[in-house]
């Protein structure tokens, strides 16, 4: 339990259906105090368990975050098997504590990449959790928005060419269902902590309404107040969908 317990927490006024973080700033985190960046993917990892904790407690329905990108395998041999290796970490943790926790744990991304430890861990943890109700946490694992919107395109030429349908028949809510985020609704607030203001090519097709809120504070110390700070920002914006502003 860290020093905000809930106790001391304000409860946001609006809680989004779903949110989306890209884990920014561990390596600077460790560099801030001396220590390998490796140190900085570990408390970035403890710090998902406890926002995805608190987005649970207050009724959010998803979570997804963006672990690892499909850019990421450009790192050191070392950090991304570190990194690897506290995903595995963290899923063994996760089924240990599954029945108390009650997350769901659902997966962006091209897994068949990913050691293959990792990928039966994570169908484990998948299988384990579905029919938990109300709160769902997806982790981007080799995850790129190109390379999901590419993957979709080949399946859906893939079941023209089987005859199975007709370029015709595509449409946005066709396309969506062919996403790693098939069934899931779009993000309604993207987060990026660490100062950058950029996307990374994450969530592309889903975030084309989705509010935005940057930060500089790094991803291991954006804790519950600073996701507050981000929801009490949303509840401000006015989404029109491209429409025009209710009177
Ligand atoms: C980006 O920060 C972070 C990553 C590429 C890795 C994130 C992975 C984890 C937190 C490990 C496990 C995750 C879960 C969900 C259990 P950065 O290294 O780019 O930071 P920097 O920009 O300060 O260098």
């Amino acid at each position: 339990m860290g020093i905000f317990t809930k106790k001391t927490i304000e409860a946001p006024v609006v809680v989004p259906r779903h949110v989306a973080i890209v884990l920014d700033g561990n390596g600077r985190w460790a560099q801030k105090r001396g220590l390998p960046r490796t140190a900085g993917h570990a408390a970035g990892s403890e710090n998902f368990r406890r926002i995805a904790t608190y987005c649970r407690d207050i009724g959010m329905e998803h979570l997804t975050v963006y672990a690892f990108s499909t850019e990421n395998w450009k790192r050191s041999e070392e950090e991304v098997s570190a990194i690897m290796g506290l995903l595995k970490k963290y899923l063994l943790e996760a089924l240990e504590k599954m029945e108390k926790d009650r997350i769901r744990l659902n997966f962006f991304g091209d897994l068949s990449r990913i050691p293959e430890e990792l990928q039966e861990l994570a169908n484990r943890t998948l299988e384990t959790s579905t029919h938990y109700q109300g709160f769902q946490a997806n982790v981007c694992l080799n995850y790129g928005g190109r390379d999901e919107i590419l993957r979709a395109a080949k399946k859906f030429a893939a079941d023209c060419a089987a005859g199975k349908c007709s370029p015709d028949d595509l449409n946005e809510a066709m396309f969506s269902g062919l996403l790693d985020s098939a069934g899931i609704p779009d993000p309604d607030l993207v987060i990026r902590p660490s100062g950058e203001l950029r996307l990374s090519n994450f969530l592309l097709w889903q975030s084309a309404y989705s509010e935005f809120y940057f930060t500089d504070v790094l991803w291991p110390d954006f804790d519950e107040k600073e996701l507050n700070k981000a929801l009490a920002a949303y509840a401000q914006r006015d989404r029109r969908f491209g429409g025009v502003k209710k009177q």
